[in-house]
């Protein structure tokens, strides 16, 4: 392998952070990889291992610039409503309790406002909510809990007097519903899945992998749940060979393990 080349580049970058660049689309990942370099001057792959490895804040931006972590409470609130008005009662028909997994929940904005429905709807949940990132910087922002007035946008002002509490200009999520999750640092590509859930959310994670990546993930996914159990994804995707998988359509962007 030639120093300097794309493949060196993404060996070396698996030593520093841990993520396989391999497993992403390579034509997206390289244009943003190239505009990020260009952003910060470092003429080639050398270059920039070099700035990465010395320079934490550079390294810190970077990592925020592939990996997007942009997410919003109730993202897509129509399927929320389908999640909440026909997905959950049917899973509630089959078992008790609910065991719940946000996977890829960025800065926490999912797997809260799971919880609030959660509240809200009388969800009965066998354990605190499971909410992954690969990321440790936005699973510390998720734990603290805390939303600028543009992060609360798409919070049901209702909500916002239940579950936030404000703090000046900016709003901070509830003890009462930040005690519902329990954050982990999670690599999809990875590390062990859990067992027997119901249902997982996995929304806006996949969309920079490739097909190969994305199908080997939909099958742990399937795995990991209960039969029965139902995965939600995010808005711009979808699950091809999902019988396969032994996962069959129940609503657009919900599948059910068969
Ligand atoms: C756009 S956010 C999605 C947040 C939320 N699920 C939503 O839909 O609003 C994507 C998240 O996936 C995480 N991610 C990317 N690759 C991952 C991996 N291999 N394992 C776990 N999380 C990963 C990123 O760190 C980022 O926080």
């Amino acid at each position: 392998m030639n120093t300097g080349s794309w493949e060196w580049f993404i060996e070396r970058f698996e030593k520093i952070s841990r993520i396989d660049l391999k497993a992403y689309k390579r034509p997206q990942m390289e244009r943003r990889i190239n505009s990020f370099m260009r952003s910060v001057n470092a003429a080639n792959y050398q270059e920039f291992v070099n700035l990465l490895t010395r320079d934490k804040d550079v390294y810190r931006k970077f990592l925020d610039h592939i990996t997007i972590n942009v997410s919003e409470f109730f993202r897509n609130p129509a399927h929320w409503e389908i999640l909440r008005r026909e997905i959950v009662p049917l899973l509630l028909k089959q078992r008790n309790t609910l065991k719940i997994w946000s996977a890829g929940c960025s800065t926490g904005e999912e797997p809260y406002s799971l919880a609030m429905a959660a509240k809200e709807d009388r969800w009965p949940l066998k354990e605190k909510i499971l909410a992954t990132d690969i990321d440790r910087e936005v699973l510390e922002k998720a734990g603290m809990g805390l939303y600028t007035a543009k992060g609360i946008e798409g919070v049901p002002t209702l909500y916002l007097k239940r579950y936030f509490i404000q703090q000046g200009a900016n709003y901070r999520i509830s003890d009462e519903v930040r005690q519902m999750v329990n954050f982990k640092q999670h690599d999809l590509l990875k590390d062990a899945f859990g067992k027997d859930f119901d249902l997982i959310l996995c929304r806006n994670v996949v969309i920079y992998f490739t097909e190969e990546t994305k199908d080997k993930l939909y099958r742990r996914f399937a795995e990991a749940m209960r039969p029965g159990g139902v995965i939600f994804i995010g808005s711009t995707e979808q699950i091809f060979n999902a019988r396969e998988m032994g996962l069959k359509s129940i609503a657009t962007f919900f599948y059910q393990k068969i």
